[in-house]
Parts: C-alpha cells; sequence; structure tokens
C-alpha cells in the first residue's frame, strides 16, 4: 500500500520524499518593488521544517506590466537575484523541493494597479457588483502572446538559476493561460482560438520554451482546471484533451483544480454541502485523468482528514495530496500527519456578512495571507482574526499600489 511518507520518484529522476505537497497561495508577501521581502523567504523556512515533500510558492509574475496582487514578487530579470538565491536556499539541508508558480493574470489582474490589461480577446469580466474593478482587457496580437511565452520560459529559467528545483505553470483559475483555454474568454480567430486544440496551443508553447530554457531533466510541472464549472466555458472532456497533450509533451507533474474568478471553485464558492463533506473537491475528475494518463498527479482542494489522503492514495488514482489552506494554520502540516498528532485540518471560513464579497473569497483569501504573514514573521497563526481587518488589509494593499502602479 503506498503510504503518505513514502517516496515519489517523478519520471525525470528527481526524488520528492513524501506525498504532501503546499500548493501554491499567493502571499501578497513581496517588498514594493516586487522582490521577495525577508518575511516570505521566512515563511518557506518554517514550511520546509514542516517536511512536506514539495512546496510550490505563491504564484510569481512575469512581467511588472501585469500584477494580480499588489504585493506579488515579479521575476523578469536579474534584479532580485541575490535575494531570490536566499528564498531558493529556505529549503537547504531539509530534503524538500521548492518550485516557483509562474504566471500572468491577464484579464483578471484589478484596475486600480494595473494601467492596463490584456487577454486572448477583449472580453470583460462577469462578476456583477465587483466587475468594475477589472478593466475590459485588450486583445493580445501575436507577437504579444510569443512575447509572453518567452517571458514564462525567462522566468522559469532566472528561478532554476537561483536555486530553485523545478517550477509549476499556472494554467488554472481563469489567469492568461486559462483564459485561453476558454471559449468564454477567447473568441479567437487565429491559430490560437477555435478548437480545443488551437486553445492548447499558447501552454504548449509555454510548455515547449519553459523546457527549452530549463533544459532536460528540470521538473516542470502545470496547475490546470478539471472544468471552469461555467456554461459555455472550458469543459471536463477538454481538459482532459489538454492534460493528454501535455502528457505527450513529457510534462512532470499535472496538479488538478478548478474554477476561476467568476466561479470560484477552487476554494468552495457555491460547492454542494455533500462535496464538502467528501472532501477532495474535484475526486471525479482525476479518476477520468488516471486511466487517460501515465504522467504523475497531484489533487489539491478541500482535502482535510488524514483518512482521506490515506484512501486517495490508496485507490491510486493520485499521487500526491496537494493542501492549500491548511497550510497557513498548520505550518508543520506534514510532522503532524506523520506523528499523527492531528487528524484533521480544520479551516475556517471567515466572511464579514457581506454575501457578494464573502463568496468570491474576498475576505477568506486575505485572511490567509495574513495568517501566511504572521508565519513569516515569526508569530504564530491566529485563528480568531476578524475578516474584516483582512479585508481592510486588500484594499489597503490594493489602495497604496495605486499610487505607483506598474512602476
Ligand atoms: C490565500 C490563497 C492564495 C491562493 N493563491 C493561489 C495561487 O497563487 N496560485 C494557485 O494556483 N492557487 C492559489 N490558491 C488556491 C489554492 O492553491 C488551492 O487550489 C485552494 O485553496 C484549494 O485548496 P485547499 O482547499 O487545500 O485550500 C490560493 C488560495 C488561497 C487560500
Amino acid at each position: 500500500m503506498i503510504n503518505i511518507a513514502s517516496s515519489f520518484t517523478l519520471p525525470n529522476g528527481s526524488i520528492l520524499k513524501n506525498r504532501i505537497v503546499k500548493s501554491a497561495m499567493s502571499e501578497n508577501f513581496g517588498t514594493r518593488h516586487h522582490a521577495p521581502s525577508k518575511g516570505l523567504i521566512n515563511a518557506y523556512k518554517v514550511w520546509a521544517k514542516g517536511n512536506p515533500g514539495l512546496l510550490i510558492t505563491g504564484n510569481i509574475m512575469i512581467d511588472s506590466m501585469a500584477l494580480g496582487e499588489a504585493r506579488n514578487v515579479v521575476v523578469e530579470d536579474y534584479k532580485d537575484f541575490e535575494l531570490l538565491k536566499k528564498w531558493a536556499k529556505s529549503v537547504e539541508g531539509t530534503g524538500v523541493h521548492l518550485w516557483p508558480q509562474i504566471n500572468h493574470p491577464g484579464r483578471q489582474a484589478f484596475a486600480a494597479i494595473n494601467r492596463e490589461t490584456v487577454g486572448p480577446s477583449a472580453i470583460s469580466l462577469n462578476m456583477g457588483n465587483t466587475s468594475k474593478m477589472f478593466k475590459l482587457p485588450t486583445a493580445l496580437t501575436e507577437e504579444a502572446i510569443w512575447d509572453i511565452i518567452k517571458r514564462f520560459g525567462n522566468t522559469a529559467r532566472i528561478m532554476k538559476e537561483a536555486g530553485f528545483t523545478g517550477c509549476q505553470i499556472h494554467g488554472a483559475h481563469g489567469y492568461l493561460v486559462s483564459q485561453f483555454l476558454s471559449p468564454i474568454s477567447n473568441v479567437r480567430t487565429d491559430q490560437f482560438g477555435g478548437s480545443i486544440s488551437n486553445r492548447a496551443r499558447f501552454v504548449l508553447e509555454i510548455y515547449r520554451e519553459i523546457r527549452y530554457q530549463v533544459g532536460s531533466g528540470y521538473p516542470i510541472g502545470i496547475k490546470i482546471n478539471s472544468a471552469d464549472f461555467q456554461t459555455g466555458g472550458f469543459t471536463e472532456l477538454e481538459s482532459l484533451e489538454v492534460i493528454r497533450l501535455l502528457e505527450n509533451e513529457g510534462i512532470d507533474l499535472i496538479e488538478i483544480s478548478g474554477g476561476t474568478y467568476e466561479k470560484p471553485a477552487m476554494i468552495q464558492g457555491d460547492r454542494k454541502k455533500s462535496t464538502i463533506a467528501r472532501e477532495a473537491y474535484f475526486l471525479d475528475y482525476i479518476e477520468k485523468a488516471r486511466k487517460l494518463i501515465k504522467t504523475p498527479l497531484l489533487l489539491t482542494g478541500g482535502i482535510r482528514s488524514v483518512s482521506v489522503m490515506e484512501k486517495a492514495l490508496k485507490d491510486g488514482n493520485l499521487d500526491f495530496i496537494g493542501l492549500a489552506r491548511p497550510f497557513c494554520l498548520y505550518p508543520n502540516l506534514a510532522n503532524q500527519v506523520f506523528d499523527g498528532s492531528v487528524k484533521r485540518f480544520e479551516t475556517p471560513i471567515p466572511n464579514i456578512g457581506i454575501k457578494f464579497l464573502d463568496k468570491l473569497g474576498g475576505v477568506e483569501l486575505p485572511w490567509y495571507e495574513l495568517q501566511i504573514q504572521r508565519i513569516g514573521k515569526g508569530k504564530s497563526p491566529k485563528t480568531n482574526l476578524p475578516g474584516i481587518l483582512a479585508l481592510w488589509f486588500s484594499l489597503k494593499s490594493l489602495f497604496v499600489k495605486s499610487f505607483w502602479r506598474n512602476k
């Protein structure tokens, strides 16, 4: 029987020492100039001591002109190389892998902090009251698309040179890669739009460019949506086709998630009570994926109990268990799984009673970011942190950043 503590060798030979993965969480904890802060690096030291097999960083942007959040780390050149080296060293001596998650937000970029936003097509986000926080994106020219593809490779190479041990493309949650995959946001009529093979061209070219820049033998993973869960969006069948194409290219690890800002299935949103109770939101999909491909699979979303982790591994439909919010409250998580001291990692859903904000994770996400920041500052997570404080932190960081947008 496969157990959580057993090691796993990726097809390229990299060994992950156990099956627990900290999934990417945007920490919103870079410096004003988008370098990794001391606190951010420290949070990874703490997490590494907790002993998971793999830590995936929060999304790192490839272009300072395209920010997802005010305090994202941006890696587009060697300006912060010494700090990146320090960050890579945060796992030194622990045997824990550290991979950056590499991202471009496309149209999911707040207007307050971006002068211009781009997307596959000029189609706005449809988010009711909160749509106004985002601009109508400019449709990318083919030349601009190739520039972005190069940038993904550039960021991955710099991170590799700094000492990170693999990387992950953010292909999920409605950001640019995911926008290209979805017929809702991509109505292009050129080679990057239309059929699923055309819509997948962007991500396949990103994979090829990263591979070209980091060389063979270096792990490249992707986080991808099992579906957008929106009418007319990226479907499960299309997603299965894309992971098959990625396997053909030689991708090393596929993480399954789902949802977009418009439909945030990745963090519960309006998910059915039965799915929450079963934990593992995207389990049905991963069973289908397993039958189709041999690439190692990582499942993230809703997993909380050690018994669910054990069963998922035992059933053989996945190779790694991804957890995000639990790592914010239990930084020593993997050790606690292995020594049996915690059987279930509870994660509250903080809210402030303003329905549309609560539903979109407008309080929940910054609340968990604040917990990461506490960890980085050497404090313990605080489960009674008021939701309103998280909202204030989020609005403040957007407001302050709006004064020096994209500088
Ligand atoms: C504060 C916060 C920030 C997040 N940032 C990212 C991110 O940068 N990239 C990403 O792929 N997912 C991000 N997510 C989603 C998580 O990786 C994960 O898919 C989701 O929280 C479900 O897993 P969980 O139930 O174990 O928390 C974020 C989630 C939270 C709570």
